[in-house]
């Protein structure tokens, strides 16, 4: 029998996948389709200090292997997550989550980040320094390795959570801002974020997206996910939890060839919602197939 388990940051996942945030809702929404406990984890819909509307509509936009999307944090805010949100999830689910932590400014992040410390159920704290949708916050706190730093430092004073920082793909160099956050103190890595993308309705002749731009995701951003976890994992030490297109149990076992400890599945669970589960059933079989005994042992062994 092939072993599934991994270990992040301490926490022992029975499997590597976890629902990447804002693909699955605060998880309990998918608890009457399966019994969402076979999840390694759950990555919960990203939260900032007040409730956020989110962009105008059309958010979402089609591509060939993959969508765009310009959500824009749309979440209930920071106290209804607390309130309201973690106790329907803490009925159906029995395991440690990743809470998904965004904001406009690094005192939002910190005050976030010191009011989900207290949630028993919070294993991780997942840091967003990366989302491409909103203006003054998000991705503009993780395009340098200095804010990415400071904001790191700041979070790690509040929480003794390990606290994760989910990057950017869209920089120029993601191996010295994954640096700077380990230096920093941060525990683990998430990545990436989605890539800058754009569609054009032909016939309106108009940005499909009313925000002009947003997200893709999805299979096509598989492989330069792949490439990042694997060069930033030649330069840190601590566990990457990778993501970017995955949406098979081939492509998890090849994320933690490149490096990654655990992996989250994120577009594809908007093309099936019963995608994380059809990645874990297929998991052992494709373990067997290529001779993988324990999902652990071959963390980075692409590696040469
Ligand atoms: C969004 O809410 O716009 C997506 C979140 C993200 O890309 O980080």
């Amino acid at each position: 029998m092939v072993n599934t388990q991994v270990n992040l940051s301490g926490l022992k996942l029975s499997n590597p996948v976890i629902p990447a945030s804002g693909t699955f809702g605060f998880g309990y929404e998918f608890a009457d389709i399966y019994d969402i406990n076979i999840l390694g984890s759950i990555a919960l819909k990203g939260t900032t200090r007040e409730p956020r509307f989110g962009n105008p509509t059309p958010r979402i936009a089609e591509c060939t292997s993959g969508l765009i999307n310009s959500v824009g944090l749309q979440n209930p805010g920071i106290d209804s997550v607390i309130n309201a949100e973690l106790p329907k999830l803490k009925n159906v689910f029995k395991k440690p989550v990743v809470a998904n932590i965004s904001g406009f400014s690094t005192d939002e992040y910190v005050y976030c980040c010191e009011k989900i410390d207290s949630q028993d159920q919070v294993g991780i704290i997942e840091v967003n320094i990366s989302c491409p949708n909103v203006h003054g916050g998000g991705m503009s706190f993780g395009t340098s390795p200095e804010s990415a730093a400071e904001i790191t430092k700041r979070i790690k004073e509040v929480t003794a959570k390990p606290v994760y920082i989910k990057l950017s793909p869209n920089v120029t160099d993601i191996v010295s801002i994954a640096k700077a956050c380990e230096y920093a103190g941060a525990d683990g890595i998430s990545m990436i974020n989605t890539l800058m993308g754009m569609r054009i309705d032909l016939k309106t002749k108009k940005p499909v997206i009313a925000n002009k731009s947003g997200g893709f995701s999805g299979p096509a951003i598989f492989p330069v996910a792949l490439s990042m976890v694997y060069k930033v994992y030649e330069a840190v030490k601590i566990p990457i939890i990778g993501m970017g297109g995955v949406s098979s149990a081939e492509d998890v076992v090849e994320m933690m060839l490149a490096g990654a400890s655990a992996v989250e599945v994120g577009a594809a669970n908007l093309v099936d919602p019963y995608a994380c589960k059809n990645i874990i059933n297929n998991l052992p079989e494709v373990m067997e197939k290529y001779n993988i005994n324990s999902l652990e042992d071959i963390i980075g062994a692409a590696h040469i």
